[in-house]
């Protein structure tokens, strides 16, 4: 018979959203703040806007370590990789292979489909490696030569939650020249990253998962190296060192990412995604990231014991901050998913994929009480 787990506890959705204590009552007051002084009979508008904006990208550079200047905000992760491949200087690619590997989030393979034909590159997908869920390091080495002129590299994958080995790759990917591309998304501000350790080109994530944040609060680094070759496309009045230089011919870019900026930064994501990052940055992160492999060591030793197949690396040094487990088929992922949500845990899937990711209102024992129903489940 199983236990019932009605509170946040039995909470595994770390890969998909995210939740800390507070964030509902944080995220309303933010929402308020923003109403109060946007509905205000006076001109105090901008300053609060555009200070909460840069006060997101500062807290988003603090867990980067991407130093003054290098980061900006943008919608989604694919929003970001979109306005890097858009603002490469014409003919950069041209002829030129990109490398990513199948198991990157497909939403950016979409993109880059797209972008192929009219940039003139082709899309080099390496394929997943024999018998594993997920592209070995060394496979995606071996198809790294001379004629990639960039590399777009998923830190941790969403359907394994494998973790690349990203100093080697970077330095094969400075040895043949290519831009270095890295999605984050999926263990950033869980595990410690720096984008000046190995120097990546550029790194993408969102606010959500990890950091607990809101939809459409993006962040955009780019290395200053690569910053100064770049013509962004999106061109506005904010892409300038000043928005209020209106001469209609004597546009200039700013010295830095607000290049990125366009027309009237869309701030709201950044505001209400804001109180979460501060949650973040007040939290003991090495403490948080020892928590999660104690607790992804405790879900591998339950579906160990119940036989279930592990779809993630067992070396918790090649994995993220989630375990994923093969079921049958996606059917039985499906009623199992509904089955602990109707017993109060939230799990997702992907096919036939479990997705169980362990945070900081995830309950130590609430593990435990999930496999009792799953193996409830499981036996009828
Ligand atoms: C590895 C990875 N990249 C990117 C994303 C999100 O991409 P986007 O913000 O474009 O929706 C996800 C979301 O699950 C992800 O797991």
């Amino acid at each position: 018979m199983s236990r019932s787990n009605p509170d946040a506890a039995g909470y595994f959705l770390y890969h998909s959203i995210g939740l800390y204590p507070g964030k509902e009552a944080d995220l309303a007051a933010a929402m308020a703040e923003f109403a109060r002084v946007w509905a205000a009979p006076d001109d105090q508008q901008w300053p609060f806007v555009l200070g909460k904006r840069q006060d997101f990208i500062d807290h988003w550079r603090a867990i980067l370590n991407a130093p003054e200047g290098s980061a900006t905000t943008c919608e989604s992760v694919t929003d970001g990789l979109h306005k890097v491949m858009r603002a490469l200087p014409d003919g950069q690619l041209r002829g030129k292979r990109v490398l990513v590997a199948a198991d990157c989030f497909p939403s950016l393979h979409f993109l880059l489909q797209g972008l192929a034909p009219r940039i003139g590159f082709t899309l080099d997908t390496v394929p997943l490696s024999p018998g594993k869920p997920w592209v070995e390091t060394d496979d995606f080495l071996a198809r790294w030569g001379r004629d990639v002129g960039l590399a777009l590299i998923t830190w941790v994958t969403s359907t394994a939650s494998a973790r690349v080995d990203l100093a080697p790759l970077v330095a094969h990917g400075r040895d043949m020249n290519s831009l270095i591309g890295v999605d984050i998304t999926q263990a950033a501000g869980l595990l410690p990253f720096d984008v000046q350790n190995p120097k990546v080109d550029f790194a993408i994530s969102t606010s959500l998962k990890w950091m607990c944040g809101t939809p459409g609060a993006g962040i955009l680094h780019i290395d200053t190296g690569l910053a100064q070759i770049l013509d962004p496309d999106n061109r506005g009045w904010f892409s300038q060192d000043n928005p209020f230089s209106w001469d209609l011919d004597s546009f200039a870019y700013a010295p830095d990412m607000r290049s990125f900026d366009g027309g009237t930064p869309g701030a709201m994501p950044a505001i209400a995604s804001l109180p979460a990052l501060r949650w973040h940055a007040a939290q003991d992160h090495a403490a948080i990231a020892a928590r999660n492999r104690k607790l992804t060591g405790r879900i591998i030793a339950c579906a160990d014991a119940l036989g279930l197949p592990l779809n993630s690396p067992r070396d918790p040094d090649r994995r993220g901050g989630s375990v994923m487990l093969r079921l049958a088929d996606i059917a039985q992922a499906k009623a199992l998913t509904e089955t602990l949500a109707g017993h109060g845990y939230a799990v997702d899937f992907r096919g036939p994929i479990l997705r169980l990711s362990p945070g900081v209102v995830t309950g130590e024992e609430a593990i435990d009480t999930l496999f009792d129903v799953i193996e409830t489940t499981l036996s009828r």
